[in-house]
């Protein structure tokens, strides 16, 4: 293999990703050219050439040296067809593409439909790949949004308020359900379970009865909107509430430890599976130990662990 194509998404430790892929493809004096604005300059043959002085200094920053946007085009057979004739034109012998599920799909359109050699490195904040148990970018998210909650707590307590904090997820309750519990919260509201308004109102009641002077509620970006949860609450309450929406603070900063290490890894990796002539795979860690999963499987509904942390918040609460 002489010559690879990188793309990604956004997110925390993504730029990690991009650096361990092309210093491991240098090790192997394989040619790394990047994809600039992701699927868009790939039908559009954005290509820039990428190689250790060009990752130099950038495992710490946030969001994504190459750029990139939401591709209409890429959704279509035209633009599929042109994404393949750059990545023919270039000689690239094996994509990589970093990002969460619809990128996902994106590889896996490339690898089984036009049989170009694509392999995924899932990084998204929603950790919502199927097979993939921590995506890149999820854990900075989730510590971002601790980070903003310790504060907001400190408001909610001195001023015996309750706040209804909003985090996203699009349509997976994991970062809500981390927060939550990491949070000392009272209360998730995810897309994944029902939830009961009235019950949830009388149990903030009974509890600002016998003392309980602040309360926060979590509500997952996919679940409703953090406003709406707030009018119910006072209506039914009569307490003081305040509304913050962490929006795309969760999506940006610099990366963890833990994001910055696992992004080394499973970039590194993607480079050696794509070596080794494995295609339509991403790359994973399982036990711990670098592995991959059939993008088929990485595509669907990801089933999440709910009811040990319901749990749980309840019993903590
Ligand atoms: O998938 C990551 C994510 O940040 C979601 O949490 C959020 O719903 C969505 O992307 C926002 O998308 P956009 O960047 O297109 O506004």
């Amino acid at each position: 293999m002489n010559k690879i194509g990188i793309l990604t998404r956004d997110c925390a430790g993504i730029n990690a990703a991009i650096r361990a892929v092309v210093r491991t493809a240098c090790h192997y004096n394989i040619e790394v050219l990047g994809v600039r604005r992701g699927y868009e300059g790939l039908i559009n043959g954005e290509i820039v050439n990428l190689n250790r002085l060009s990752v130099s200094g950038i495992i710490s920053l946030g969001g994504t040296i190459l750029k990139t946007v939401r591709s209409k085009k890429f959704l279509t057979e035209i633009g599929q067809k042109q994404a393949v004739k750059t990545i023919k034109k270039n000689n690239i012998e094996g994509l990589i593409v970093v990002g969460g599920n619809g990128s996902m799909r994106g590889v896996h359109i490339l690898a089984s439909k036009y049989n170009i050699p694509t392999i995924g490195i899932p990084a998204t904040i929603d950790n919502d790949i199927c097979g993939v148990d921590l995506a890149i970018g999820s854990d900075t998210a989730v510590n971002v949004a601790i980070d903003a909650l310790d504060k907001i707590r400190d408001t909610a307590t001195s001023l015996e308020r309750i706040f209804v904090v909003e985090v996203m997820g699009r349509d997976c309750g994991y970062i809500a359900l981390q927060v939550a519990l990491a949070g000392g919260c009272e209360e998730v509201l995810i897309p994944e379970k029902n939830f009961d308004a009235k019950k949830m109102c009388e149990e903030i009641s009974e509890g600002n009865a016998k003392g309980k002077i602040s309360w926060i509620v979590i509500v997952a970006e996919g679940k409703a909107k953090a406003n709406d949860i707030a009018e119910t609450i006072v209506e039914k309450t009569g307490l003081e509430t305040r509304v913050v929406v962490l929006g795309y603070i969760q999506r940006g900063g610099s990366p963890t430890a833990i994001d910055r290490i696992l992004a080394a890894r499973l970039g590194s990796y993607a480079v050696e599976v794509l070596r080794r002539g494995e295609t339509d795979k991403c790359v994973c860690l399982k036990d711990n130990r670098l592995d991959t999963v059939p993008l088929e499987i990485a595509i669907q509904p990801k089933e999440l662990e709910i009811e040990p942390y319901y749990r749980l918040i309840k019993i903590l609460t």
